[in-house]
């Protein structure tokens, strides 16, 4: 295959979302095969490349179209679209969807001990980031001048350095936070990581690559929490029963050999299936409950 055709995709290299993404992949069917260097993996049975980068760079690599696509967290996303805007560059990134992990939130922290009001509480001071222009439009939203202390890491020691008042920062444990002597006090963004394309238009065999992978990462992500559940239940209690079922659209509803007060009811649940679940299952009258694993899903 030759080399335009096989798309690339940037991966954060180490951090947040570094296991979860390659795992995705891996879910959809991704055979790969590591480079040397690390840097890069060969899709072995799919025409796609990885290529690891630092999360920051993503969206850059995306614009300058040296990737097809890229999984990043929407804080850099954000950032990035508002600092290609503050130069009047337009993005060259557009997002595609939505992916359930990497969340965790932009927030302003504060030195244990000292106070905080909401945004008129950092009028005058200096604030400690690594998203200048998110923090920028927070800022500017409560009408609020404030010195913004752009830095390219190692946020959290700003303020034991003298070098910020408060900082702004990515939280998801909050331990990072906690280490630091510092307190969350306001959320300004949520995030998680998303998928971002290129709107270059691309060749035939990348558009048509690029769609299947994202019907596939649709199936990967319902897949997660569903689960097929098979039960006999007694017709007069069918209706009931019916409800009980977490998350499903139209069961199959069997008869069965021999038993005309009872059918087979089998469907696919789209949400975790507790043990109340069952428990309430059964007190309705259900019997030989069994609930499956999905392995696949293609809607
Ligand atoms: C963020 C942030 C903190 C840490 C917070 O960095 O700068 O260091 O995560 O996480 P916690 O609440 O679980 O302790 P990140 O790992 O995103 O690194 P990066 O900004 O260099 O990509
Ligand atoms: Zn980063």
């Amino acid at each position: 295959m030759d080399k335009t055709t096989r798309l690339k995709v940037a991966l954060q290299k180490s951090g947040r979302l570094t296991d979860n993404s390659l795992d995705l992949l891996v879910r959809c069917g991704l055979k790969y095969s590591r480079g040397k260097d690390q840097l890069m993996c060969y899709g072995e049975n799919m025409p796609l490349d990885i290529l690891f980068v630092r999360d920051d760079d993503i969206p850059d690599l995306v614009q300058q179209d040296v990737c097809d696509l890229g999984i990043v967290g929407l804080n850099v996303i954000e950032e990035k679209r508002l600092a290609f805007e503050a130069r009047g560059v337009t993005p060259l990134f557009e997002q595609i969807m939505l992916l359930d992990f990497g969340k965790c939130r932009l927030s302003i922290a504060v030195p244990d001990g000292v106070r905080y009001d909401g945004p008129q509480s950092l009028r005058g001071k200096r604030i400690a980031t690594t998203y200048p222009h998110i923090l920028g439009r927070f800022l500017r939203q409560h009408d609020v001048e404030a010195e913004v202390v752009t830095l390219s890491g190692a946020v959290e020691i700003a303020p034991r350095l003298g070098r910020a008042d408060f900082i702004c920062d990515l939280v998801s444990t909050g331990s990072t936070l906690v280490a630091n002597h510092l307190w969350e006090a306001q959320t300004i963004l949520e995030s998680q990581a998303a998928i971002i394309r290129t709107p270059v238009p691309v060749s035939t065999e990348k558009q048509d690559w690029i769609h299947r992978l994202g019907l596939r990462i649709d199936g990967v992500q319902q897949v997660k929490e569903s689960k097929y559940i098979m039960l006999h239940a007694p017709r007069a209690r069918l209706a009931e029963i019916r409800k009980l079922l977490p998350g499903t659209e139209a069961p199959t509803i069997v008869p069965l050999e021999g038993a005309n007060d009872k059918v087979a009811v089998h469907a696919v649940c789209r949400e975790n299936v507790f043990w109340e679940t069952l428990e309430g299952l059964k007190a309705a009258g259900a019997s030989s409950i069994l609930v499956l694993p999905v392995e696949k899903m293609l809607a």
